[in-house]
């Protein structure tokens, strides 16, 4: 029977670029999307950008930029890494859109209305200097445990104390430095407490959820549902609520709501009936992957406000785990921090998917992208195993038989063998068990080399008589090629068309693996990948690690793996002229505690002495400095670091790590003087 499922993926943020993390949840739907619709079933799959929220409108302010200017930006680039992902959205939006605010203000009105939503005061962070009220993350501070300067928000990364951000001592605003009062303002909730037991039920009933996400339900019932704070006060990017003049959805509320809004558009030019898909007794499937650090918000806030609002509820929120790389947290300084565009300046993104999918399950575990591991398993599974079946047999069909396969199968056990496997493995296609369909697919690919192995077309074809065999062997081989090619069409759609272009067939369904390719002409072989080289990953790490903090790294890069990016504006002479270069003598020098890049520096510049943090420990240690003269930039505006004020910055180049130079002058220069 034909399905219909209306499917998405989390809405990446509109205020920074696509990470290998990311693409794990988008790497993972698209493979299950493109799997549905070999399956032969109406699948659509829509996105869109979460465009709102004091951030994005803190960094369009920081680039002296609208948000709308900057979500436009971001949007083209997440498009463009999407696409070279082969990540298939049938519609990728926007949540600043009409469709967006109409269905916000839609079921927020209808809540209301319906009593789900109590407005009382409350008291909050206010920066008085920029006038607006501080997210817990814009507020930082000494930790009330152990004293620790400079921790953010909630949490103390030196003692792991958490705590309110209103138990912060000597508190100051991350975006002025202004310390902040409290203000009283009205905020609008959500009364989630209401959906208790349609929540309940709904969770009891069929497989909404996984187990281990249910554990974590059952532990927040048991800790009582807590109201939830919807509003901002202006100055905010985002939607007005209605009747409620300078107030504003906060970006949570209209961010799942953004999934039906990029279906509504694509329902719009498609004409595919919107309301037939939102309407309460619905029996069309909608699903929502998501990663595992937003359960609450899809798992309780938006069934709710769905049922609120009077529309279905979802059939299945997918939670995935977390990437890591090489066994920890990506991180900037170890270069384990990939951008999805470092990744496809490189490598072909085909592997990559191919190796997510291998490592994925249908739970909730973080999986790690081991590099190593990475190249090991592309080189020999999809190189070494399913590519070679086909080169290994197609010279010989080429040359000898000009082009045309066998007109009979002579291995018709050993074709419905696989054949027989296909319905195993699309099952568990079906249940998210990739990692368990990519090993069925490997076995069966090492059967297929067996095969050839044993039968050694290559020396038959030197023997007299012996053409039959060596046609009929490598048409059995080509044939189990395509089956392999038919079950990793949704992981490797790119591979799997130039597959079919070899093959000279129509784009391949799942339904098509049962009937055999006979007497048929294939085209010549062209080889589909290549080995993942080591230098490769090494560029990916060296393009990865974080512009240096307080130094101007000068990248040198290597004539193989240069990708140079463009010149900046241009400046004019009397710029250039403003930035004012003096000698500075490196007085002292120490370790930062939890910075694992910077080192402090105390620069004696003849009339002052100025506190500078400069990311070269990876090449410094600090006694190798004092007493060095160097250059810095003096007259560049101090800057608030985690770790206290940085004011100005030492020059140093190098591609980095162990190789980053500061400049050294002569020790007659005069700390203070004017660098020409
Ligand atoms: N904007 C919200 C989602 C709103 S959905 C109505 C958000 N954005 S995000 O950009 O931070 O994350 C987008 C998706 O990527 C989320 O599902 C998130 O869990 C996932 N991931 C972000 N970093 C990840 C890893 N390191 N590993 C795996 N998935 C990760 O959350
Ligand atoms: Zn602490």
């Amino acid at each position: 029977m034909q399905r219909k499922i209306l499917v998405t993926s989390a809405l990446p943020y509109a205020n920074g670029s696509i990470h290998l993390g990311h693409m794990v949840e988008y790497i993972q739907t698209d493979i299950w999307v493109r799997f549905q619709k070999m399956r032969g079933h109406e699948c659509h799959y829509v996105c869109a950008d979460d465009a709102h929220g004091t951030p994005i409108m803190l960094r369009a302010q920081n680039q002296g930029i609208t948000p709308e200017q900057l979500i436009a930006d971001v949007q083209k680039e997440h498009q463009a890494d999407f696409a070279e992902f082969s990540i298939g959205f049938d519609n990728f939006h926007s949540t600043h859109s009409d469709e967006n605010q109409a269905l916000a203000n839609q079921i927020y009105l209808a809540n209301r209305d319906a009593g789900h939503i109590e407005t009382r005061t409350i008291e909050q962070a206010y920066d008085p200097e920029k006038e607006l009220f501080l997210p817990d993350r814009f507020i930082k501070g000494e930790c009330p445990k152990c004293g620790a300067i400079d921790q953010y928000g909630d949490n103390c990364e030196a003692c792991g104390a958490t705590y309110d951000p209103t138990d912060l001592i000597n508190p100051i605003s991350a975006i002025s430095g202004a310390t902040p009062i409290t203000k009283e303002s009205e905020h609008y909730f959500f009364k989630l407490g209401h959906f208790e037991e349609q929540l309940k039920t709904w969770f009891r009933k069929g497989d909404h959820i996984q187990t281990e996400v249910a554990q974590k339900l059952k532990e927040w019932f048991e800790g009582g549902l807590r109201d939830w704070d919807i509003s901002r006060d202006a100055p905010y990017f985002g939607f007005e609520i209605p009747d409620a003049p300078d107030k504003f959805f906060y970006v949570w509320l209209d961010a799942p709501i953004g999934y039906l809004a990029s279906f509504k558009n694509y329902c719009d030019r498609t004409n595919l009936d919107f309301d037939e898909y939102l309407k309460a007794d619905s029996n069309i499937e909608m699903v929502h992957f998501i990663g595992k650090d937003i359960i609450y918000f899809h798992a309780l806030f938006w069934p709710a406000m769905l049922q609120g609002a009077g529309f279905r509820l979802p059939n299945h929120i997918f939670a995935h785990g977390f990437l890591t790389v090489d066994g920890k947290k990506m991180s900037k300084s170890r270069g384990t921090f990939i951008k999805a565009r470092t990744y496809l300046d490189h490598l072909n993104p085909e592997y990559l998917r191919y190796y997510f999918a291998a490592k994925l399950g249908p739970g909730i575990e973080d999986i790690d992208l081991n590099l190593e591991d990475f190249q090991s398993r592309i080189n020999s599974d999809l190189i070494g195993k399913v590519v070679n079946i086909a080169s290994r047999c197609a010279g010989f069909i080429k040359k000898q038989f000009n082009g045309k396969l066998s007109s009979s199968l002579s291995e018709p056990a050993l074709f419905d063998s696989f054949v027989n496997e296909t319905d195993a493995i699309a099952t568990m296609m079906e249940n998210r068990d990739f990692g368990r369909a990519m090993r069925e697919i490997m076995a069966l690919a090492d059967k297929a080399n067996q095969y050839i192995d044993d039968k050694k077309p290559w020396a038959l074809a030197k023997e007299e008589g012996q053409d039959q065999a060596v046609h009929d062997i490598c048409t059995v081989g080509i044939n189990l090629f395509r089956v392999l090619i038919v079950c990793l069409k949704p992981v490797l759609p790119q591979t799997a068309e130039q597959a079919e272009a070899f093959l000279n067939i129509d784009a391949l369904t799942w339904s098509a693996v049962s009937t055999p390719l006979l007497g048929h002409k294939i085209n010549k072989f062209k080889p589909l990948m290549t080995r993942i080289e080591t230098d490769k990953i090494e560029a990916i790490q060296n393009d990865s690690k974080e512009n240096l903090v307080g130094v101007k790294p000068l990248k040198a890069a290597t004539p193989e793996n240069t990708v140079i990016p463009a010149i900046a504006d241009e400046i004019s002479f009397d710029e250039f002229a403003k930035i004012d270069l003096r000698v500075a003598k490196i007085i002292n020098a120490e370790h930062v505690e939890g910075a694992d890049k910077l080192l402090r520096l105390t620069l004696d510049m003849g009339l002052e002495q100025r506190q500078v943090f400069a990311g070269i420990k990876s090449a410094y240690s600090p006694k190798d400095l004092i007493g060095k003269q160097t250059v810095m930039v003096a007259n560049l505006a101090p800057r608030k670091m985690r770790f206290g004020l940085s004011q100005g910055m030492v020059l140093a180049a190098g591609p980095g790590g162990k190789d980053l130079f500061i400049l050294n002058l002569d020790q007659g220069a005069q700390a203070g003087m004017k660098v020409k």
